[in-house]
């Protein structure tokens, strides 16, 4: 019988933790519950002790998720695992994720420990982890840079102390497939009591191979893969999940491995997650690109018309992508637009239903056709433009190529409204003045603006994506609108918002253990 392997995400703490990809709670909510449909394994809502607003997080997803676990990292130090315990308690399944660095360099430099601190450290916190919580992921940060010999060490400790998980990280994506391949059966010849917990492997992608790097270790035995949506992640990003995941499905005769995913909701959760963090997934990227399963020579789409498998090797419909037929228009009634949504996999409540049909008409009446994209984009940028602290009620523009732009702005706060006016450079400067002069909010710089549309015609819904960056903090904001100004406009006002959110955040050095 086919090995399981459980898929541990971590979209929600190391894709949080890249530059320019922090969320909201309520996103990060609303990316846990769509963790929750994908039916991943394990879902790492974030870092507990870090803010409050990740404690808050975490708490909040573990409260909502009932069929994943949920697990909060946490350094080998007493107030991380307390955080960890606290944040994660609630959930039908917690789990506390603890580490600490085993590599020569870091425990030198980063963590200023001899070896044998680290392996007693390791103990002591494990065990400490493990009498709060039934389920207990030790990892040995930097591991494919340790001495194995230690590493093996301090797994045995680890498991001894009652860690249920190993995870062996690929930190700094250093390590080759054959390598990671030779260290994970190393570790099974050299573990006595490896039996006792399930291996699981971590990779980073620096130099591109954090996907081929976990598949190799499950050839060799490893139990979990750590991954994340669209391979976000610290500086090159983590393993893709959407890539182990389908090449676990598609070449299931060379792994003898499979998962508990299912991959008809890949897609839909690459383009969830794409709305909210505003990160771009190159055309050709594997899986979930724009081009990943479009054909455009004459010689492949004559093959693929004769008989699919010709230059097909996974068909889309197994990731969830449904042809972009033209659905619905202005004369489509609530039940028409409720089997739609729903033939697009998503499950809602009655009221979200109504309040994306609202949302669908008000389309309907600027828009002459509105396709499966446009509706996808409706449901998955709910949040981003429509929670948070400041929100648009209106906006008056007088632009033009000889005149300098003059922009006022309405925005309503806690029930109050709040109105100003402003000149720029072109409209949206003239609108982000406005903006700026109502806000109380971080100081803050635009650094980088841009706009693409959803489906084509000169009707499109445009999508705006715009990076803030208020001292270490750089934050994405996202609008969507057939009117780009509004785009722009929303996309502002949400990066605003998520930088008013974060004020509250402290900046531990949370690196140094
Ligand atoms: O990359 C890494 O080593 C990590 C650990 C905390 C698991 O993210
Ligand atoms: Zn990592």
């Amino acid at each position: 019988m086919d090995r399981i392997i459980r898929i541990f995400d971590t979209t929600l703490r190391d894709g949080e933790q890249s530059p320019g990809c922090s969320m909201h709670i309520e996103e990060k909510l609303e990316i846990a519950k769509q963790l929750e449909r994908l039916r991943v394994d394990v879902i790492e809502a974030g870092f507990a002790v870090s803010s409050p607003g990740d404690f808050e997080s975490v708490s909040r997803i573990a409260e909502t998720v009932k069929d994943s676990m949920v697990a909060s990292l946490a350094r080998a130090l007493k107030k991380d695992i307390d955080a960890a315990y606290e944040a994660t308690r609630k959930a039908a399944a917690p789990m506390i994720h603890t580490f600490i660095s085993t590599s020569p360099v870091h425990m030198e430099y980063k963590l200023r420990m001899k070896p044998e601190e680290v392996l007693e450290r390791t103990r002591e916190m494990v065990a400490y982890a493990r009498s709060k919580c039934p389920n207990v992921e030790f990892s040995a940060e930097d591991a494919t840079r340790s001495d194995p010999a230690f590493l093996a060490r301090i797994i045995t400790a680890a498991i001894e102390a009652g860690a249920n998980c190993v995870n062996i990280p690929d930190t700094v994506g250093y390590t080759v497939p054959e390598k990671m391949a030779w260290l994970i059966r190393y570790l099974y010849e050299n573990v006595p009591n490896i039996d006792k917990a399930i291996v699981s492997v971590h990779c980073h992608n620096d130099l591109g191979m954090a996907v081929a790097n976990s598949l190799a270790a499950v050839t060799a035995g490893a139990g979990q893969i750590e991954c994340t949506i669209n391979g976000l992640g610290e500086r090159a990003g983590n393993a893709a999940l959407e890539e182990v995941v389908m090449a676990l499905a598609t070449r299931r005769d060379y792994f003898g491995a499979t998962c508990r995913i299912d991959t008809t909701q890949i897609y839909r959760t690459s383009r969830l997650v794409y709305g909210i963090v505003g990160v771009p997934v190159p055309i050709n990227k594997a899986i979930v690109g724009a081009n990943a399963f479009s054909h455009e020579s004459g010689i492949h789409q004559h093959g693929v018309l004769a008989e699919r498998t010709t230059y097909e090797i996974m068909t889309p419909e197994s990731i969830g992508l449904t042809k972009n037929r033209i659905v619905l228009g202005k004369h489509s009634g609530r039940h028409a637009f409720k089997e739609r949504v729903e033939e697009l996999g998503y499950n809602l409540n009655d009221e979200e239903i109504n309040k994306f049909f609202e949302e669908f008409k008000a389309l309907c009446d600027k828009k002459k056709v509105v396709s499966d994209s446009d509706i996808e984009a409706i449901i998955n940028n709910r949040l981003t433009t429509k929670s948070g602290v400041y929100k648009l009620v209106r906006f008056d523009l007088q632009s033009g190529n000889r005149v300098k732009s003059m922009c006022t702005v309405e925005l309503e706060r806690d029930g109050e409204t709040f109105e100003d006016v402003a000149l720029g450079d072109g409209p949206i400067n003239a609108a982000y003045n406005a903006i700026d002069k109502i806000v109380e909010a971080p100081e803050r710089k635009l650094e980088d603006y841009s706009i693409h549309s959803i489906s084509g015609g000169e009707d499109a819904l445009g999508e705006v994506v715009v990076k803030l960056r208020s001292g270490k903090n750089l934050v994405t904001g996202h609008g969507l609108s057939v009117d780009i100004m509004e785009a722009s406009i929303l996309a502002y006002i949400n990066g605003i918002n998520k930088l008013v959110e974060m004020g509250d955040r402290y900046d531990e050095d949370y690196e140094k253990n």
